[in-house]
């Protein structure tokens, strides 16, 4: 299939309007889809050393034949680059490369990335435009959209960062056919997450048709435009995160026990894909969620090659959990599903949420 073909996602936030745009062969047309969109002369384009021996040469040529001039740094792969040496490298390159406040900058690959170019972006000349190029299924279907940005400090992750909207989103399907495996598949956590969260038909073809990364391009542009979508009206409702944006950490806080108490050898999707399994079990048990929906999930998040649990001890996890940066004094808002497609946000105590996180507990399924 070698003719491109895209759907666009129109996104409005109260601070800007911009399309989400997910396809085949976009790469190849970054250059006049921001010529037509964009007012501006100079392109600065973020990348990594993963991503710019593969992708790079073409976003360039694309921004150059459509008038732009073009500059471009490529940093170390890797959330442990995703810090503040990375960040000041950024920023003195893209003062070297004489950016000023009409200047776009193009993160182009995964969520590190597009995390780190965004920041860069909402910082250089306290905020200049953005447009996101992502290449990870989680980039496309989470990082890219919101407008969150951010970069770890050593004390945590993503604890100094700034909202940016984008201006564009690009996203180019065919990208996704050189991630590792384990990267794709990661990116299928925060897909069940949106089924579960807001579209049950969404998670029954999930279910029925788990993604694969060598499957139809257009279905998964498809089910990559849905998840936008989902993402988009809630972040449209709350964009700085101070009610309903919270339902979208279903699945965190358990998940990001996991992942710390990993050391983060354990990717962020599969940790969501098993905390979210685990929050429904326990749910299910203490009659909160409607009898069944665990099993849906469960075989569901199996169905893609994800766990639906994660074999670190419980008095990690609580631990973990209870260090939680959401924390609000000596209790944490958890995301529990009623039923697919139905969430609801729960206050509970620390004490609670020890209880839940045992209840959880339970046996890997078929
Ligand atoms: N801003 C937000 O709202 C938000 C939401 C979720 C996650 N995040 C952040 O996103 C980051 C994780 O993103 P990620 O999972 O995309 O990780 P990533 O950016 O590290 O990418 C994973 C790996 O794949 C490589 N890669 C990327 N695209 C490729 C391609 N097309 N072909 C081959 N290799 C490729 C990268 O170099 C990297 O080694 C975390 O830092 C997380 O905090 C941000
Ligand atoms: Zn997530």
């Amino acid at each position: 299939m070698n003719e491109s073909w895209h759907e666009v996602v129109p996104v409005h936030t109260a601070s800007r309007d911009y399309d989400v745009v997910v396809g085949t062969h976009l790469l190849d047309e970054v250059g006049h889809r921001m010529r037509s969109t964009l007012d501006a002369d100079a392109a600065f384009v973020v990348s990594d050393t993963n991503v710019a021996p593969l992708y790079l040469n073409r976003v360039e040529s694309s921004l150059r034949e459509a008038g732009f001039s073009v500059a471009s740094t490529a940093v170390k792969a890797g959330e442990s680059h995703k810090n503040l040496a990375t960040f000041g490298s950024i920023l003195e390159d893209m003062a070297t490369a004489s950016l000023t406040r009409d200047s776009v900058v193009v993160a182009l690959g995964g969520g590190v990335v597009g995390d780190m170019a965004g920041f860069a972006a909402a910082s250089y000349m306290r905020g200049i435009r953005v447009v996101q190029v992502p290449t990870t299924l989680l980039s496309m279907v989470d990082s890219s959209v919101g407008g969150k940005t951010a970069i770890d400090l050593s004390r945590g992750k993503n604890l100094v960062g700034a909202f940016l909207q984008p201006s564009l989103v690009i996203a180019d399907v065919g990208c996704l056919s050189t991630l590792a495996p384990y990267v794709f598949v990661d990116g299928i956590g925060e897909v069940v997450k949106h089924g579960v969260l807001a579209d049950e038909e969404l998670f029954d073809e999930l279910a029925a048709h788990p993604l694969t990364q060598d499957g139809d391009p257009i279905q998964l542009a498809h089910v990559i435009a849905r998840n936008v979508a989902i993402k988009r009206d809630v972040v449209g409702a709350d964009e700085k995160e101070h009610g309903v944006r919270q339902t979208l950490n279903l699945g965190h806080t358990i998940g990001h026990a996991f992942e710390a108490a990993s050391g983060y050898a354990l990717g962020h999707g599969h940790c969501v894909a098993a905390g979210l399994c685990h929050v429904v079990r326990a749910s299910e048990r203490l009659g909160w969620s409607d009898p069944g929906t665990s099993n849906r999930i469960e075989r569901c998040v199996a169905a893609q090659g994800l766990p639906t649990t994660c074999d670190i001890p419980l008095d990690d996890v609580i631990a973990q959990a209870s260090h939680d940066k959401k924390r609000h004094g000596a209790s944490v808002n958890i995301v529990v599903p009623i039923r697919i497609g139905n969430v609801v946000m729960r206050r509970v105590s620390l004490p609670e949420l020890a209880n839940l996180i045992r209840k959880g507990a339970g046996s890997p399924r078929p």
